[in-house]
């Protein structure tokens, strides 16, 4: 029997039109646009209005994709939604966002594995496609991480923003996810959090809204080191090298962090698509939304060799080697 593999048939995104400058920032907590430029390389992010949820994103990155591909929500058979801020506990954001789109009857669901989520999902639909129980997916990765962030405190309001990635992953008798890695250690959980949950009763939320908790140097310490061997994992893996590479997208977290990996590979920064300026850290959504800028201006092209790799609270992290 000939294997079947996935490739990647269209991606979409969407950001809320609001926009939050570091200017904007500078008037609510103390701080500079210099100092936020050079610590994390972030210029502005997008976030929700009143009234606009994650669901919203999502659908509108869903369509932006399908419209991509020519096909309607009546050509998948999976939904994957990965996310850390869904509109509610259930029906789970897959469901729901079935629903705005107009399929029956496919499996939906989502997935929560903080800004590593998007990979999850990637790794999870890839199996199911080379399985033969899902022949076209998709996998979006949205968040609404300004729900959850404290805008007094100035260590984590500068780095977070909202937004929506979508990819269409489709059965091929050619490889297009050549690998998926993914990986978590609970070790870590105290590193960057957020402290609420349903199961832990109401009265906690009652008393004060909770917030994103971050212990930022040591995360940065630990993503830069984790992050570097998993990319050595992964070429090595495919027995491939970073000159083969055409173009790594990683997770939008800081540009220092990206900064200090591609040193440790020796990949130019001129072969890394950055959209951490203008979008902040989306969490999950970041990957997606940062392929779809980079596949739609063109510099992203079929045939083409891509790296992606994330790392988010937990920690969870993981990586994919794409062939576009
Ligand atoms: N503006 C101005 N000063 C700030 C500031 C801000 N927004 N945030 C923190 N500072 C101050 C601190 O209070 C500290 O002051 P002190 O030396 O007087 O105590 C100083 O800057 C240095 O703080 P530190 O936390 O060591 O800075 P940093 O260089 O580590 O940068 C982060 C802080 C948050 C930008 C950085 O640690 C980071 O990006 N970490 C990774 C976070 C991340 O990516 N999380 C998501 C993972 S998915």
């Amino acid at each position: 029997m000939t294997p079947v593999h996935a490739r990647i048939r269209s991606t979409g995104h969407c950001v809320p039109e609001r926009v939050l400058t570091n200017q904007d920032l500078e008037r609510m907590v103390t701080t500079s646009d210099e100092w936020i430029r050079d610590r994390t390389g972030i210029e502005r992010r997008h976030i929700v209005s009143p009234g606009e949820t994650n669901l919203d994103l999502c659908e509108k990155a869903a369509r932006s994709a399908l419209a991509a591909a020519g096909l309607e929500a009546s050509d998948l058979d999976l939904i994957l939604v990965a996310t850390t801020t869904p509109n509610q506990v259930f029906p789970n954001m897959g469901v729901l966002l079935q629903e705005r789109l107009g399929g029956h009857g496919y499996p939906c669901t989502s997935l929560e594995a903080a800004c590593a989520g998007f990979i999850y999902g990637l790794a999870v639909a890839n199996s199911l496609i080379q399985t033969g129980q899902a022949h076209r997916a998709l996998v979006v990765g949205g968040e609404t991480l300004s729900r959850i962030t404290d805008y007094t405190d100035r260590s984590t309001c500068i780095l977070f923003g909202d937004g929506a990635g979508a990819v269409i992953l489709e059965a091929a008798s050619e490889p297009g996810i050549l690998s998926t890695h993914i990986h978590a250690d609970g070790a870590y959980k105290d590193l960057l959090y957020y402290p609420s949950g349903i199961s832990q009763g109401f009265d906690r939320l009652r008393e004060s809204v909770d917030f994103i908790q971050m212990k930022g140097s040591e995360v940065f310490r630990v993503a830069v080191n984790t992050l570097s061997h998993l990319a050595l994992e992964t070429l090595e893996k495919a027995g491939v090298g970073c000159a083969d590479l055409s173009w790594f997208v990683p997770h939008q977290a800081n540009l220092r962090i990206i900064q200090a990996i591609t040193r440790k590979l020796g990949l130019p920064l001129e072969r890394v698509v950055l959209t951490i300026a203008e979008h902040g850290n989306t969490s999950t959504a970041s990957i997606p939304m940062a392929l779809d800028v980079a596949v739609r201006d063109g510099r992203i092209q079929r045939g083409q060799l891509l790296l992606f790799e994330a790392f988010g609270g937990g920690f969870t992290w993981g990586s994919a080697l794409v062939r576009y």
